[in-house]
């Protein structure tokens, strides 16, 4: 089988496919307030497309998919289109990133159409800040996260972007929230993303504080989880949970990224941080072949960047976390 090796010998076998870069949220680190320049939904890549671009993937050697967004369950049909996915060969591992918001009646049918995994954005524990944060209702997403984990979604992932003065108080929270519920635990830097209703620099948090932090509460043991991609892991000593701190800014870990993302739109974008790209949509509408397909992607590959500049030049960002897919 062909692999896709880029120029600086990482190995490309995972695929972040954004469905849509709608979101039935408004995160202040992710939109503009008011933002309303969403694609159009002819733009984007219908069901078919998507398969043909992810079977390719798949005979390139790509063995993980993972749904995001925007927000993926704002898609109609998503768990087809998941079952679909999951049959192609070579696509060992299907996850899901979502909001939660609309989990809880969409958990089972996910599990079922072979999602196994998920990741979920949760920045605070308490009503009136997570409506502050992302003018949602708290109170679904917990239930979105109890019928996930009645369904047997494992392992559920609670993503948080730590934000200086805004949940930064919550850190101990929310690893007792996930040793009660069992729980994996990702701390995440906030990272410029353009516009956003958020000034990035003025709420970052370097993650080595927040490390220290729990450390004087909780006893952390050095640990790995497998698929963990880029956070580095501790245990929770005498518990099962993990806690993984991702850290694009003060420790990049761009040496060993072993990813692309394809847009709603049909774009592969090679890097978050760079605006390096393929536009698939129009190949795939002017008829290619499948062995054309798999030349551009392969092209493509060879170009992908070494490494995103967000310290270096943090407002060269022009695209939205929603439109390049989380
Ligand atoms: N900084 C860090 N993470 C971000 N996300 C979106 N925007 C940003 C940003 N500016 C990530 C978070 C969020 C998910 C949907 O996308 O992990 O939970
Ligand atoms: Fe939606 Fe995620 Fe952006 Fe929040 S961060 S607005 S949940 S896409």
């Amino acid at each position: 089988m062909t692999q896709l090796i880029d120029t600086f010998g990482r190995n490309i076998d995972y695929v972040r496919l954004s469905v849509t870069d709608r979101c039935d949220l408004r995160c202040v680190y992710c939109m503009p307030e008011g933002f309303k320049d969403f694609d159009t939904p002819e733009n984007w890549l219908n069901f078919d497309e998507i398969e043909r671009v992810i079977a390719v993937f798949g005979r390139l050697g790509v063995s993980h998919i993972r749904l995001t967004g925007g927000e993926p369950l704002v898609r109609k049909n998503i768990p087809e289109l998941a079952s679909r996915l999951a049959a192609l060969e070579g696509i060992e591992d299907l996850s899901l990133s979502t909001n939660a918001v609309q989990l809880r009646k969409h958990a089972e049918s996910l599990h079922k159409a072979g999602v196994s995994r998920i990741n979920v954005s949760l920045d605070s524990l308490q009503a009136d800040r997570f409506k502050a944060i992302t003018k949602g209702k708290l109170s679904k997403v917990l239930d979105g996260l109890m019928a996930a984990k009645a369904a047997g979604l494992s392992p559920i992932k609670i993503n948080m972007v730590v934000m200086k003065g805004i949940n930064d108080d919550e850190v101990e929270d929310m690893v007792d929230f996930c040793i009660e519920h069992d729980f994996t635990l990702r701390f995440i830097e906030t990272m410029p993303m353009g516009e956003t209703g958020l000034d990035a620099s003025d709420r970052y948090v370097n993650l080595q504080d927040v490390r220290s932090r729990l450390e004087q509460r909780f006893e952390l043991i050095p640990g790995v989880m497998p698929g963990g991609g880029p956070a580095r892991y501790v245990q929770v000593a005498g518990t099962e949970v993990r806690i993984g701190f991702i850290t694009p800014i003060s420790q990049h870990f761009c040496e060993t990224c072993n990813r692309v993302r394809l847009s709603a739109e049909g774009t592969l974008y090679l890097c978050l941080g760079q605006d390096d790209k393929l536009e698939l949509r129009p190949l795939l509408r002017s008829g290619i072949s499948d062995e054309g397909l798999e030349e551009a992607i392969i092209t493509a590959i060879a170009r992908k960047p070494e490494r995103h500049e967000f310290n270096d030049k943090p407002s060269q960002i022009v695209r939205l976390m929603s439109k390049t897919g989380g």
